[in-house]
């Protein structure tokens, strides 16, 4: 962002070149993301135009979706020999908290995220919080990985930052999704977003990508120049 644009408060546009997307539904055909490998190929041709360097594919794992880790490593090396440019691929999950995921991890049946592979993203209901939040956080971190928060800005039940700060004492790690700064979400979320997001209290950034039609929302972000040096410093990527 320019000088010019700082002190006449425009807001500019992200910047994805170099960008880690640590959240994306591009697996093809597992969940309620991309559907068929053309699109995966297709955003992921729109990734490289600009700059995207590495993506983790995140599908849902979930009762209602109970993807077998074998499955989602099958469906990542078919995409993997599909793709031929220079974006990184990796394959993780994203964990909802919930009786499927508690007999996952006491099996040690996981997929886990970061690059040394000590954490595992997880989600919860936006409304509600489960019944054994804090019991499974804590035995995601008896298990040997650090809790990755997937958009708590988006989950409404945290009422206060109390809430999230209780998060950090149980050893969690952040992950804002970058349309919540947008309002995309909503209001309260985007509050949130730029409450944490100002407070440093991210440690990575994903996209959450479900569909080709989210490409041009991403491209077309704009954030005001202190959101946006917030959102830079954090792209440098604390977990990298
Ligand atoms: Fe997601």
């Amino acid at each position: 962002m320019s000088l010019f644009d700082s002190i006449f408060g425009r807001k500019a546009i992200v910047d994805f070149n170099g960008f880690v997307d640590w959240h994306s539904h591009i697996l093809p055909g597992v969940d309620d993301g991309v559907g068929s490998l053309d699109d995966s190929l297709t955003i992921l041709a729109r990734y490289e135009e600009m700059g995207i360097r590495e993506v983790w594919l995140t599908p849902h794992v979930m009762e209602d979706m109970p993807n077998r880790t074998a499955d989602l490593r099958s469906g990542f090396s078919r995409l993997s020999e599909a793709y031929n440019g220079p974006i990184v691929l990796r394959l993780a999950a994203e964990n909802m908290v919930d009786v499927l995921f508690a007999g996952r991890l006491a099996a040690g049946d996981v997929l886990p995220i970061g690059p040394r592979g000590d954490m595992l993203l997880v989600e919860t209901s936006c409304f509600n919080p489960p019944m054994k939040l804090e019991s499974t956080l804590e035995d995601i971190r008896s298990a040997g990985y650090f809790p990755l928060i997937a958009h708590p800005e988006r989950y409404v039940y945290v009422e206060s930052p109390d809430g999230y700060r209780r998060w950090k004492e149980l050893g969690c790690r952040f992950q804002l999704n970058l349309l919540s700064l947008t309002g995309f979400y909503g209001q309260q979320a985007q509050k949130s977003a730029e409450f944490m997001l100002g407070r440093g209290m991210y440690d990575c950034v994903g996209t959450d990508i479900h569909g080709r039609s989210q490409l041009d929302r991403l491209r077309s972000i704009r954030l005001s120049a202190g959101m946006m040096d917030h959102l830079e410093s954090l792209f440098l990527n604390k977990l990298y």
